[in-house]
Order: structure tokens, then C-alpha cells, then sequence
């Protein structure tokens, strides 16, 4: 084989795995447990992000979410999450794919469609995001609101703005919703049991991480 055409793995654009659940799901730990397992698994770099992501409309929806600035409509922050969105696959996802990095994601477009779909409205936050680059392999950690939110009680001394148990019920519908219609279309999507220990739901997230792969 000639040197040009032996295939330069470190060329080949990165894939693009995204991480939702409700809070209090345990997807910010989990992500970092996929990080390190995915960079010595494939000896390539991996970018580890959040959405709100820390570019300038993230900003602002952390303030939002922690109360600290108060009076957006839902229509506004579906607002700032589609723009916070865009802004983040311009200067961080995407310069990573295409320089052959993975690239994991706590939160992405079904956050949006699952939190603010009820009052913005599905179709239109839908709309507003028609050009956000869609994942490679969603993952869905799921867990019942009453567990989540006994989590968060026992763990934090603050309450964040979308942490009330009904509100997360009707989340966690509409994250079950996203799931079925994206199997029905052919997305490549999995739900993990959430409710075992970490170490178990890092094993189910590997595995289910290692066939997509393959
Ligand atoms: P987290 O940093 O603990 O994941 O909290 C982020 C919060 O923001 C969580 O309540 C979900 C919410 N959120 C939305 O409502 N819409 C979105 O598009 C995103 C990315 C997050």
C-alpha cells in the first residue's frame, strides 16, 4: 500500500454524541465518565460540552435559569437557547468534528423542544432551530421526576428555575415523545435506565456508545 493511501484516522471528522435528561438525571457526571472512556477507547481527542454553553447568550441563560436576572418569556429564552445553540457549533462543535475530535454534549436541541415546547409551542422552537447540526447518537438517561427531584433537594442548597416535579413529568413525556418519533425517522437514539447506580449507567452509556461505533 502506498503511503498516500493508507487512511489518516486522525483526519476522519469526529462524530457527535449529545446526552439529554431531565434534571437531576446525573447526565453532567455521566458525561464526564464518557470522556474519559471515549478518549482511551479511540485514542482521539475528545471535546466535552454543555448547553447553556459558556459563549455570550449561555451567559445570559445561566443568570435566567439561576434567577439572577428575572421577566424572559419562554418565547425568549427558546429565544436565547437557539441562539446560544448556533453560537456554540460555530466556534465549538464543529471546528472540533471537522479536526477528527468527538464530541459530547450535556443538552442539546431536545432540551429546547422538551422545555419550552409546552408553552413556546413545538413547531416553532422546532423552526427556530431548523439550523442547529443534528447529533450523531442522542442518549437518553431516564429517570422519574420524583427521584430526580429528591436528588436535587438532597444535594444542592439552591432550586433552579425549570426544578418543580410536575413541570419535570411533563419534560420527561415530551423527552419520551422526541424518542419515539426519532426511532420512527431512523435516528440513532438510546435510553438508559438512569435510575441504577452511576457505575451501571456508565457501563450501559459505554456499551451502547462502543456498537454505535462499530
Ligand atoms: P443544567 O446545567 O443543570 O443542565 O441546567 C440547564 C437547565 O436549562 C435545565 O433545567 C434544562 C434547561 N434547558 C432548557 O430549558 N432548554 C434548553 O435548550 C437547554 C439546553 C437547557
Amino acid at each position: 500500500m502506498q503511503k498516500q493511501d493508507v487512511p489518516d484516522v486522525q483526519n476522519l471528522r469526529g462524530r457527535f454524541i449529545v446526552i439529554e435528561g431531565v434534571d437531576g438525571s446525573g447526565i453532567s457526571t455521566q458525561v464526564v465518565r464518557l470522556h474519559a472512556w471515549l478518549e482511551e477507547r479511540t485514542g482521539r481527542k475528545v471535546l466535552a460540552t454543555k448547553e447553556p454553553s459558556e459563549g455570550p447568550a449561555g451567559l445570559v441563560l445561566r443568570q435566567a435559569l439561576n434567577k439572577r436576572l428575572q421577566g424572559f418569556s419562554q418565547e425568549v429564552l427558546a429565544l436565547l437557547f437557539a441562539a446560544d445553540r448556533l453560537d456554540h457549533v460555530n466556534h465549538q462543535i464543529r471546528p472540533a468534528l471537522d479536526q477528527g475530535s468527538h464530541v459530547i454534549c450535556d443538552r442539546y436541541l431536545w432540551s429546547s423542544l422538551a422545555y419550552q415546547g409546552e408553552s413556546a409551542g413545538g413547531e416553532w422552537v422546532e423552526a427556530i432551530n431548523a439550523k442547529a447540526l443534528k447529533p450523531d447518537l442522542t442518549l437518553f438517561v431516564r429517570v422519574e421526576p420524583e427521584i430526580t427531584m429528591a436528588r436535587i433537594r438532597n444535594n444542592r442548597f439552591q432550586v433552579d428555575l425549570f426544578e418543580k416535579e410536575a413541570f419535570l413529568k411533563r419534560v420527561l413525556a415530551r423527552f419520551e415523545h422526541l424518542v419515539e418519533k426519532a426511532q420512527a425517522e431512523g435516528e440513532t437514539v438510546a435510553v438508559i435506565d438512569g435510575s441504577m447506580p452511576i457505575e451501571s449507567v456508565a457501563t450501559a452509556i459505554q456499551d451502547r456508545v462502543q456498537a454505535f461505533l462499530a
